[in-house]
């Protein structure tokens, strides 16, 4: 199994490009079920979860090709790929992948719209919390589908004339929900309406896609997302949009370590106000017209009081480095998790470097130390592994993260980015 080693100690310098984010990816990719003909994606990053996305849509029928590379491509930009949903061959998504990656679920939207039934089976994924698929049932039962709960398995299936448009007020707000609302919603007769439907980006950026595709949607990136059901959807090509939590995750290594790197390709914009803590903390942030340049010179960092929130609040999926960066402030800082209840699995492997982290129900008080020291840990998760490399960036000494299956899951050659920025760091495989 890989490991990644890190000594910690150099200063971050350099550029470092940021690839297509994963959690829009996954949505687009899945949207390629909505149509026979082919959607193209661009600036597709490489990732565990997109190869294994690619798997899950080709047993359902998708001819998924991957353009070759040009001469001129750099070796991050990301695949150009196309995704042929000509004919849906099988409409049931099975336990052995589903469990692997809890997104996967989400195919029951458009194989529901367009084929009239779906057999799902439940998800699995990151063990951040029970992350249960109420809302998900409840969306697709307001358009008309009828639900069974079967040996693990949603067996769902729509009325005869397909799904019908209607009224989805969520609980809470839901990323996933969200976007299974909307693409099922597409090819529904008549109007729906979402409300409480999630604000992110990566919500933005499916819904821009099935514009392009035909589908008539008004008001993502707000609370009241309205779409105008339509009978069928074309194809289309879209660019996935940069992936904000690598944005974030890289601009907390540099405030971790000092120095300076230029984030090619961000937008400071899908970040809502993870840029705002950061500076806020001391570390200075432009925006350039090439991406954000990211930089912290000598000062310390000054402590930290965040709640995480759905967007345009600070993002959960940046808590975990965010958390790393504050073992280094000068202080004590405060960390609030909202919207996951399990997601503190960190703090048992920071606490190896040193880190002085004590949780109180869902908030975690962290006194910023003068050293950390290096150690061997464990990645728990996606993001939580992530967070160990910032630490192991900064911490004196030897530090060996490991199962980085997690991190390959989301981030894209992450010891290679970090390397050619001055970091020592380097992936021990076998
Ligand atoms: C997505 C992101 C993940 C991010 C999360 C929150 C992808 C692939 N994953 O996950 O990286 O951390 O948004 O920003 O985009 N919930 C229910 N019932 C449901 C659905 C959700 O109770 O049916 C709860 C969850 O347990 C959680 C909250 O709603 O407490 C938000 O979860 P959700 O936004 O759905 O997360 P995901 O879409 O799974």
């Amino acid at each position: 199994m890989d490991r990644i080693r890190i000594v910690g100690g150099a200063k971050l310098e350099g550029r470092i490009p940021i690839s297509g984010a994963k959690n829009a990816a996954l949505p687009l990719m899945i949207a390629s079920l909505l149509t026979p003909y082919t959607l193209t994606l661009d600036n597709l990053p490489r990732l565990a979860d997109v190869v294994l996305l690619k798997r899950i849509l080709g047993n359902h029928g998708v001819e998924v090709t991957v353009a070759g590379k040009r001469a001129s491509q750099d070796e991050f930009e990301g695949d150009s790929v196309r995704l042929t949903a000509g004919e849906i061959v099988d409409t049931t998504a099975p336990y052995d992948l589903v469990s692997r990656m809890r997104a996967s679920f989400w195919v029951i939207g458009p194989l529901l719209a367009r084929m009239g039934e779906a057999k799902v089976s439940l998800p699995g994924g990151c063990a951040i919390g029970t992350r249960p698929v109420d809302f998900f049932l409840d969306a697709l039962k307001a358009l008309g589908a009828t639900i069974d709960i079967e040996a693990g398995y949603v067996l769902s299936k729509a009325p005869s004339g397909g799904l019908k448009g209607g009224r989805i007020t969520f609980p809470k707000v839901s990323v996933g929900a969200t976007h299974v609302a909307l693409m099922a919603a597409s090819l529904a007769k008549g109007e729906t309406v979402i409300e409480n439907a999630a604000r992110e980006p990566e919500i933005v950026d499916l819904a821009d896609c099935l514009i392009k595709m035909g589908a008539k949607i008004e008001g993502a990136g707000s609370s009241t997302i309205h779409i105008q059901g339509v009978p069928s959807l074309s194809g289309a090509r879209h660019s996935v949009l940069p992936d904000r939590i690598e944005t974030g995750t890289y601009a907390m290594a540099v405030a971790m370590t000092g120095g300076d790197i230029t984030l090619e390709g961000a937008r400071r914009d899908l970040l809502g106000s993870a840029f705002d803590v950061l500076e806020e903390a001391g570390v200075t942030v432009e925006v350039t017209n090439d991406g954000v340049r990211v930089g912290r010179n000598g000062a310390g960092l000054r402590p930290m009081n965040v709640t995480t929130e759905p967007f345009p609040g600070f993002p959960t999926d940046l808590q975990a480095q965010l958390m790393a960066l504050a073992c280094r402030a000068e202080g004590s800082s405060k960390i609030t998790e909202t919207i996951f209840e399990n997601r503190f699995m960190h703090v048992q492997e920071l606490a190896r470097f040193g880190a002085k982290i004590h949780i109180d129900g869902r908030t975690a008080t962290i006194e910023g130390v003068d050293t950390l020291k290096g150690a061997p840990v464990m990645a728990t998760d996606l993001r939580a592994s992530v967070s160990l490399v910032i630490a192991g960036l900064v911490a004196e000494g030897e530090t060996i993260v490991n199962r980085v299956y997690h991190l390959d899951r989301g981030f894209e050659r992450l010891e290679a980015k970090l390397s050619r920025c001055g970091a020592t760091i380097e992936r021990l495989t076998g």
